[in-house]
């Protein structure tokens, strides 16, 4: 046979990349808490995450965020990071006590910082994402009962609001709350995080009451400004049994699936809590706490759904004969079952990689969450979906090099990649996945675990608070300006 050489050859090329949808935003998230420092500057008041800190035993060597990354001095140069990374858009929390710094009135001072960052984010063409509440409830509150009370829902929306009065005019985007899960069951139920509770009532009571100030807070805002864009960040994640054929695996990872994801989207998007937990494990003080119209309230329509994901869990109704290694707690305050109703469920070992907080790698069980994610809550209610978090502890090494520092966290390149190729697995599975966070842009105070894990695409050396992109964060910059992920 001969080839005639002056005619295009039909070769199928191998897929060498591929592209993002055309709006899809890229950023990185942070947090007031584990980034600002200057803790008890321009008149900010403690937090409950001060005074938790500060119980022996804790948090990791005693860390706390006094000075974290002090961004509150140094966010110019920090935007100017993210502008050098090409970040579309920046997710970052306000604290309320800067802001109210006894819960109730207003300090202006503390306003003005937030005024001076959202303006220097605009001026670098870099969206602001803001979220009002990151787990730092003012101690003031906490000393009135907190989450567990139904004022602090009241005293949440009026701090919401006094933020839209000072950034309404030029910030669009508002989410309410940052994984309530954390805020209510870690806190108020496991005692692992602020205010270091271990009560399954208390947890029940602050997850509604979170609820509650999410709901009537976007319904306040939307009732000023129709043209904000508004929503509630969730951790998520997907609960898989041991053996599918066995009821017993099967019911665990329904009743994971319920205290940890259903709790919250159900009444967010349907308006009643999940029928079969509630059956479990409500009790009489949840009951008498949800008053009528609570629910409406909490399922006010959202703009936006954030999804955090970080891994998935491997559950069954046996014990395991190895259990796997435990990852959530790192000190040795007493442990306790963030879930009100845990007898016989138990984790089981499958053989993924593991991060430094042994948290598994697991990219594709991203796609799965978010498929589910979109057809059961988020597509019926015209509600988008972003990743508003994702990202790896590892143990990073820096060097020098030509008088640089350098870090070379290959894993977390890897782990990256893996994660944005799972999210375009959900587009091409026909999800609208609208934009990714990396989590986090700066290696900062990771809450019980101290200033010992490090998730930052820039490495920050708290000695100098000399701030080096990894090559994490030059990969995230590279597949930023070509908006594809190449082979
Ligand atoms: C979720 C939280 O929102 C964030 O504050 C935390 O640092 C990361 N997960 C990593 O644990």
């Amino acid at each position: 046979m001969t080839i005639d050489i002056t005619k295009p050859l039909l070769v199928e090329p191998a897929r060498l990349s591929r592209p993002f949808p055309q709006d899809f935003l890229f950023g990185a998230a942070t947090a007031a808490y584990q980034i600002e420092g200057a803790a008890f500057e321009g008149g900010r008041r403690a937090s409950i995450w001060d005074a938790f800190s500060r119980v022996p035993g804790a948090v990791i060597n005693a860390d706390n965020g006094d000075v974290a990354c002090d961004h509150y001095h140094r966010y110019r140069d920090d935007v100017a990071l993210m502008r050098s990374m090409g970040l579309q858009t920046y997710r970052f929390s306000t604290s309320w006590s800067r802001v109210r710094p006894d819960g109730g009135a207003l300090n202006t001072e503390g306003v003005d910082f937030y005024s001076r960052l959202v303006d220097e984010l605009l001026d670098a063409g870099i969206l602001p994402w803001l979220t009002l509440y990151h787990w730092d409830l003012p101690q003031a509150l906490q000393e009135k009962g907190g989450w567990t009370v139904r004022e602090t829902a009241d005293r949440f929306t009026e701090y919401a609001l006094d933020m839209h009065d000072a950034l309404g005019d030029r910030v669009n985007v508002w989410t309410t709350l940052n994984e309530p899960w954390c805020s209510s069951f870690l806190s108020y139920t496991a005692g692992l995080h602020a205010p270091g509770h271990y009560s399954d009532s208390e947890g029940m009571l602050a997850a509604h009451h979170l609820l509650l100030g999410h709901g009537q807070t976007v319904r306040e805002l939307r009732a000023r400004d129709e043209s904000l864009n508004l929503g509630i960040t969730l951790n998520l994640t997907v609960a898989d049994p041991v053996d599918p054929t066995d009821p017993a695996d099967v019911d665990a990872a329904r009743r994971i699936d319920g205290q940890f994801n259903r709790w919250f989207l159900d009444p967010i998007f349907r308006g009643q809590y999940p029928q079969d937990i509630f059956d479990e494990i409500a009790d009489d003080a949840l009951r008498a706490a949800i008053r009528p119209g609570d629910l409406e309230a909490i399922a006010t329509p959202i703009d936006t759904l954030g999804v955090n994901y970080y891994h998935g869990e491997f559950v069954g109704g046996h014990a395991p004969a190895v259990p796997p290694k435990a990852g959530d707690a790192p000190t040795d305050r007493p442990g306790r079952s963030p879930f009100p109703s845990s007898d016989g469920i138990f984790w089981h070992e499958r053989g993924l990689p593991r991060t430094p907080m042994q948290w598994e790698v697991q990219p594709e069980g991203l796609t799965r969450l978010l498929v589910r994610v979109s057809e059961e809550y988020a597509r019926p209610a015209g509600t988008s979906l972003f990743v508003t978090e994702n990202g790896a502890a590892y143990d990073d090494v820096p060097v020098v090099e030509d008088g640089a520092v350098r870090v070379h966290d290959d894993e977390r390149v890897e782990f990256v990649r893996l994660h944005l190729g799972a999210i375009l697995d959900a587009v091409d599975a026909g999800v609208d996945v609208r934009g990714y966070f990396y989590w986090s842009l700066l290696d900062n105070f990771e809450w019980a675990w101290g200033y010992e894990k490090r998730f930052g695409i820039v490495r920050v050396d708290y000695d100098t608070q000399e701030r080096s992109v990894k090559d994490s964060g030059r990969e995230y910059a590279r597949i930023i300006a070509a908006r594809e992920l190449d082979d």
